[in-house]
């Protein structure tokens, strides 16, 4: 084995052993022990595979349609859609998203941090340029192992750790997070109520939830969208919802957390540029002479059209920041505890219970679906 293999396996081990404490069995609670390459809870009734490399798979046939519809989708797209974020005016554009992301984190240090749906790791490396400081170590978690094998890639330092999970059904336990992030997961995620139960059960008192995702509130895009989604044969409708504010907002407050900011961006030139799994002309912009500069350019005039008044929630994107409130004095950890065994949204009634198999089941997804996502 390669010097480099045989590091980064002893990086991932350290981790893993690191983070086991804030692991848990996501059906039964219960904490878990490590025997080998298999997780084990406590009372010994459900395993876990760890995978190559270091990734623990906690649902490798989840219980819901649609986490199944996406993990089939990103399994087969993850090379593509990581080849695809390194196109020039791509990159460029994302940088402009990403500053309206930093700005609403200002000097907010991350502290420990939890990446939801998290691919390739975006979060975790916008965090690495972030003036209030790096985080102090993380847990990736998304539903392919093959974008979480991208990511741990990128990723070879022992602070963070990826896991493969549904993120309806989190393998945490209560309140480790100081932060958690979410930047193109929650429109993917049809059981919203369920997916922010498990953010505020997962958020320490006063901790922060961002995200960043497609908003449908202005009428123009909800209609593109709805043709696009329909005519793709790329894109799947029923696993592409965008976000609308009176809902989410709705629905945040319903799971305890308070919306602190919403702010809309990206816009006309977002179509062209940001979509290159819809658009091939969007990949041929690259052989554009002066395209980064073009991009630039179409980046400011976009942001300076959101920031007109009447234009303000007529982006293509939404930053958004939601907060955990602090604890009283007279709540302990343990009362919340229980309150949030209470809040845990059942698995309903006559879905499947999620399969623990191992990892070759991966090879023959239930669902095939093709090409990214993300419009
Ligand atoms: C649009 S991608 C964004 C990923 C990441 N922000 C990046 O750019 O690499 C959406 C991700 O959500 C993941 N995902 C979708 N549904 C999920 C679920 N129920 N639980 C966990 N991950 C999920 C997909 O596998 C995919 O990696």
């Amino acid at each position: 084995m390669a010097q480099a293999a045989i590091d980064q396996d002893a990086h991932t081990d350290r981790a893993l052993d690191g983070v086991l404490p804030s692991l848990r069995c996501p059906v039964s609670g219960q904490p878990l022990r490590r025997e080998g390459s298999t997780l084990v809870s406590l009372d010994g009734r459900h395993r876990y595979t760890i995978a190559d490399p270091g990734i623990p798979l906690f649902a490798v046939r989840p219980h819901l349609q649609a986490s199944r519809i996406q993990q089939a989708h990103y399994d087969h797209i993850a090379p593509e859609y990581v080849r695809n974020l390194v196109l020039p005016h791509t990159r460029i554009y994302a940088a402009y998203l990403d500053e309206v992301l930093l700005d609403a984190i200002g000097a907010d240090p991350p502290g420990f941090v939890g990446e939801l749906c998290c691919g390739r790791g975006e979060a975790f490396h916008l965090l690495r340029t972030l003036a209030a400081g790096v985080p102090a170590g993380g847990i990736g978690l998304d539903i392919s192992q093959a974008m979480l094998k991208a990511a741990s890639g990128e990723f070879p330092r022992e602070e963070f750790l990826f896991i493969q999970a549904d993120a309806t059904m989190l393998p945490l336990a209560d309140e480790i997070f100081d932060t958690v992030f979410m930047l193109g997961g929650i429109h993917h995620v049809n059981d919203r109520d369920r997916l922010f139960a498990e953010i505020y059960r997962v958020l320490k008192p006063g901790g922060r939830f961002y995200f960043r995702e497609p908003v449908n509130d202005f009428f123009l895009w909800r209609w593109l969208r709805s043709v696009v989604y329909r005519l793709s044969p790329t894109l799947d409708a029923e696993t592409e919802r965008p976000l609308r504010h009176h809902q989410t907002t709705a629905q945040l407050t319903r799971a305890g957390l308070e919306v602190i900011h919403w702010r809309t961006c990206g816009f006309l030139a977002y179509c062209i540029v940001m979509n290159s799994d819809v658009l091939l002309v969007n990949r041929l912009l690259r052989l554009l002479p002066g395209i980064r500069r073009i991009t630039r350019a179409a980046a400011r005039i976009d942001d300076w059209a959101v920031g007109l008044p009447f234009l303000r929630n007529a982006g293509l994107q939404v930053v958004g920041v939601a907060r955990k409130p602090p604890a009283t004095s007279s709540e302990s950890p343990r009362i919340r505890s229980s309150r949030y065994r209470s809040i845990r949204p059942p698995i309903p009634a006559g879905v499947q219970r999620p399969h623990f198999g191992d990892a070759s089941e991966l090879e023959q997804p239930e669902i095939s679906a093709t090409g990214p996502s993300g419009a």
